[in-house]
């Protein structure tokens, strides 16, 4: 006899998870059993890679929706149009729009970042290694993407501050139409807009970002001061905190696992499997909302137009149709890359190449400084896999 399978109960919005770790097991259970469940809040969540990678891909049937992720439940249709983040403009202007952004990150232009990234790795290792030691978290992890994109912005030093305090008390998760804001805005806004005025005031601007987007003419018009903040905070929001979360993970598990660290120190050339198999099995971004625009049926379920669906990333990323032993770490998977962690479609992350750069120049700074990371005793480490949260990463260095 058979005994019926419990009610699954998963709230992919569950803030638990971000310090105790995702349920991976519970996914696993949701892909075999109800690979579009429903969640107790009645949005809809995909959980198979194959169905992950046509929702993205379908952006006509699927908007990204990030209203209520910024504490505005009613979403897009209630904010104005100059608020909206670049993923959520519809075609074709968000195809205008995007093509500023991949000049900005070009791999032309991100590439010349390497030994500028290498010295502020080297620069935040001396403050470690002066003390023995520190939390890779705090010390390391959070500095280098923030360090990164102020000096893509062309700015000062203070500006590594602020991003670093505004992804992590809230501010980047907020917009001026979100409740409690002021009308000017976060202070993102106050500041981007700020920098928008001096650049303005220059005969020409004197930083690529800010030229790239001050001279643009979309629909025959310039960006507005309010659309240019937006998406410069946008730009923060969407690559500070989530390279900040990959570089965690990376960090966090060559701390925890000194197997592995012995394994890219005798071969730096497993770095680059190393970067794909944690964004892959720790997934930075572990979901992505969308809204249905019309009636459309997924694996026999009917999704109704107007209904929240939740792009299971992390889980589509464990999925065993498209990965052998998904819950295996490993740096031998013959296509590493043929995960979801960036997204997919003309949504895809155009910040890629940026974030792999921080993470392998990290990793090999890292490597090449400490011949050992040695575990803090006492100490609690964050969970083993995907962590998602801020919680420190104790580790004594040892030098070469
Ligand atoms: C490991 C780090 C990163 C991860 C895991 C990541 C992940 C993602 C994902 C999953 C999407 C698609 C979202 C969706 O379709 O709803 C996305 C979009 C985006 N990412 Fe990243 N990202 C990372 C780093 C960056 C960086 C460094 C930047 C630099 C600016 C960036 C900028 C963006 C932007 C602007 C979009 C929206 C693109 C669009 O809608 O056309 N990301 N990212």
């Amino acid at each position: 006899m058979t005994s019926e399978p419990s009610a699954i109960a998963f709230d992919p919005h569950d803030r638990r998870f971000v310090d105790e770790g995702v349920p991976f097991d519970l996914l696993a259970r949701i892909r075999a059993e109800q690979p579009v469940y429903r969640t107790p809040s009645g949005a809809w969540y995909l959980s198979r890679h194959a169905d992950v990678e046509a929702a993205l891909v379908d952006v006509d049937t699927f908007r990204a929706e990030l209203g209520p992720i910024t504490g505005i439940p009613a979403g897009c249709a209630s904010i104005p149009a100059d608020q909206h983040f670049l993923s959520e403009i519809p075609e074709p202007r968000h195809g205008r729009i995007r093509r500023l952004f991949n000049a900005i990150f070009a791999w032309h232009r991100v590439r010349v970042l390497e030994p500028i990234l290498e010295a502020e790795c080297n620069r935040l290792l001396d403050g470690l290694f002066a003390k023995g030691g520190g939390d890779l978290h705090g010390e390391y992890a959070l500095s280098i993407p923030a360090f990164a994109m102020a000096h893509i912005m062309g700015l000062e030093r203070e500006a590594v501050e602020l991003f670093m305090q505004w992804s992590s008390d809230g501010t980047m998760m907020t917009r001026p139409a979100t409740p409690g804001v002021p009308a000017e805005g976060p202070a993102s806004h106050v500041y981007f807009r700020a920098r928008i005025a001096e650049q303005r005031a220059l005969p020409e601007p004197t930083n690529h970002v800010f030229k790239v987007l001050l001279e643009a003419e979309i629909e025959g018009r310039p960006l507005s001061d309010a659309e240019l903040a937006t998406q410069l905070h946008f730009m923060v929001q969407a690559g500070v905190h989530t390279t900040r979360s990959f570089l965690a993970h990376l960090m966090n598990r060559l701390v925890q696992d000194p197997d592995l660290h012995a394994r890219l120190d005798g071969d730096r050339s497993l770095i680059a499997a190393y970067l794909e198999e944690s964004l892959r099995h720790d997934s930075p971004v572990q979901r992505t909302t969308r809204i249905a625009t019309r009636d459309v049926e997924i694996g026999g379920v009917l999704i109704r137009k107007g209904e929240t669906v939740e792009m299971g990333i992390g889980s589509g990323n464990r999925d065993d149709a498209q990965h052998s032993a998904p819950a295996e770490f490993r740096l031998d998977r013959e296509d590493p890359r043929a995960h979801l962690a960036f997204g997919a479609g003309s949504h895809v992350c155009p910040g890629a190449m940026l974030a792999r750069l921080e993470g392998a120049t990290a990793v090999r700074v890292l490597l090449g400084r400490a011949r050992r990371l040695e575990r803090v005793a006492g100490a609690i480490y964050p969970p083993l896999p995907g962590s998602l949260g801020h919680q420190p990463i104790p580790v004594r260095l040892v030098p070469r």
